[in-house]
């Protein structure tokens, strides 16, 4: 029998590059590779990328330019481009790094185990169509492995908001939600192969809609799988936080006390040209009916600084909205021009004003989340213990409020949720002591 080949696939960007390439792992090693951890001697090396900012992108080349002496050193080596970034900028990869063999829009992966056999007979090959069937029905799947005690699980991609300065709905395509009973039966699947925590995923994942489903009945029907503990989703947006899943961070036990919902900027003038379909009032309105049904929710966001005609007047009412709502976690970024987005062609602020604007931001949010992590303490929390941490005999896992907590136990309780009293907070995680 011939020696597996070595794969090699890095992710960059968000939680669903991540689930598909656990989806690529499954289809290129049912045809004959194994997944390896570094790139050093591997016959494939597969990016799949994040077009996000510009940052992102041309991080992508500079890591490609690295790749240049293992393909010297075996030239037999592959090269594949996946992700956001194949799908935004497909054959022109090719001009630009005429080493890659292989260019795979994110909705095209179904079709890698050909496009791998056509490379393998030293022919290029590209795919960056928008397919009608569902690239997840058609992917081969692998041996049934263990799993970590938490999952991602694709419901919904893509995305029809069309947000002035995002180029997801144009490198994911259009909405599409996979239907329920499918998910399901991979949500049940997960749970028999040690998965104890669900983390539904789409780039608007509150926009599910299938067969009638909303993503509250999805919940409330996976809820009822035995041996599945906890559930979350992520990312969503304000304009489909229906009354439903609001409801159930009420009354689904299992449903996790965190959401992650960007709301960009404060000031209603920038929510406008940006897009984003609400006012900083609809946002908060929402929040509010949130923190009724669930006083104690932990909330996330997303911000963009740096917009144009952003002026110090509206940067102030971002500032005010942080300081109302008090984010337990928030994720803030200087705007990027993305060529092709309706944003493309304005006017830019000043880049010394962006780049103070982005300090002043997060230092507050830094606080926030500083003050949040700090009023655990003294606590007891259930948490979901996921792997060793870098500590010896430390173990490392999450709070119902998504942070990491470190303590002191043995590995055989990682996929238990034990109970930890919270002794001190540090940077980015909390520390504390096993109870029960
Ligand atoms: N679908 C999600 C996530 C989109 S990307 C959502 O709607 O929220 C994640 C975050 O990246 C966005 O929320 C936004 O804050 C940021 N982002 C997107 N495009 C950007 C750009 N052109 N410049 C800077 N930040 C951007
Ligand atoms: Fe991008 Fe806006 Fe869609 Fe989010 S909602 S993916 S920010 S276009
Ligand atoms: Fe990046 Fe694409 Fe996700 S652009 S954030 S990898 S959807």
């Amino acid at each position: 029998m011939k020696a597996p080949k070595k794969l090699y696939i890095k992710t960059y960007g968000c939680q669903m590059n991540v689930y598909d390439s656990e989806r690529m792992a499954d289809a290129i090693t049912s045809t004959g590779y194994d997944l390896v951890e570094k790139p050093d001697d591997a016959d494939m090396i597969l990016l799949n990328t994040c077009h996000i900012r510009e940052k992102a992108a041309e991080k992508i080349y500079s890591e490609l330019g690295r790749y240049r002496k293992f393909k010297d050193a075996k030239p037999d080596l592959k090269i594949g481009v996946a992700g956001c970034v194949a799908q935004a900028e497909g054959e022109e990869i090719i001009h630009r790094q005429p080493m890659v063999d292989l260019v795979v829009g994110p909705q095209a992966y179904h079709r890698l185990p050909e496009m791998l056999a056509k490379v393998d007979a030293g022919k290029r090959a590209i795919d960056t169509d928008f397919p009608i069937e569902d690239k997840f029905d058609h992917l081969p799947r692998g041996p049934k492995a263990r799993r970590a005690p938490s999952a991602f699980l694709t419901v919904q991609e893509g995305c029809d908001k069309f947000c002035a300065f995002c180029v997801v709905p144009y490198t994911r395509g259009s909405e599409v939600s996979r239907p329920p009973q499918k998910l399901l039966a991979e949500a049940r699947d997960l749970v028999e192969r040690g998965v104890a925590e669900i983390n539904l995923l789409g780039q608007n994942v509150n926009a599910y809609l299938a067969d009638d489903w909303s993503l509250a009945r999805l919940i409330r029907e996976m809820a009822k799988i035995d041996g599945l503990e906890r559930i979350r989703f992520t990312t969503s947006h304000p304009a489909d936080m229906g009354d439903d899943l609001i409801a159930a961070h009420g009354d689904v036990e299992k449903l996790m006390p965190y959401l992650h919902l960007p709301v960009q900027s404060g000031s209603d003038k920038i929510l406008k040209r940006m897009n984003r379909k609400h006012t900083a009032a609809d946002y908060l309105k929402i929040l509010d009916k949130i923190r009724a049904v669930r006083p104690d929710i932990a909330l996330s966001g997303d911000f963009i600084v740096g917009f144009p005609e952003e002026e110090e007047s509206d940067f102030q009412a971002t500032l005010e909205l942080c300081e109302q709502v008090r984010y337990a976690m928030a994720y803030s970024f200087k705007y990027s021009v993305r060529p092709g987005t309706p944003a493309a062609n304005r006017g830019l602020v000043d880049a010394d004003i962006a780049n103070d604007r982005l300090q002043r931001l997060q230092k507050l949010l830094t606080g926030h989340q500083m003050d949040f992590q700090q009023s655990m303490v003294g606590k007891t929390l259930p948490v979901l213990l996921e792997k060793p941490a870098r500590d010896p005999g430390q173990l490392v896992g999450k709070s119902p409020y998504l942070q990491a907590v470190h303590c002191q136990a043995d590995k055989s309780l990682i996929g238990k949720i034990v109970n930890i009293k919270v002794t001190r907070s540090e940077r980015n995680s909390l520390v504390g002591d096993l109870i029960s």
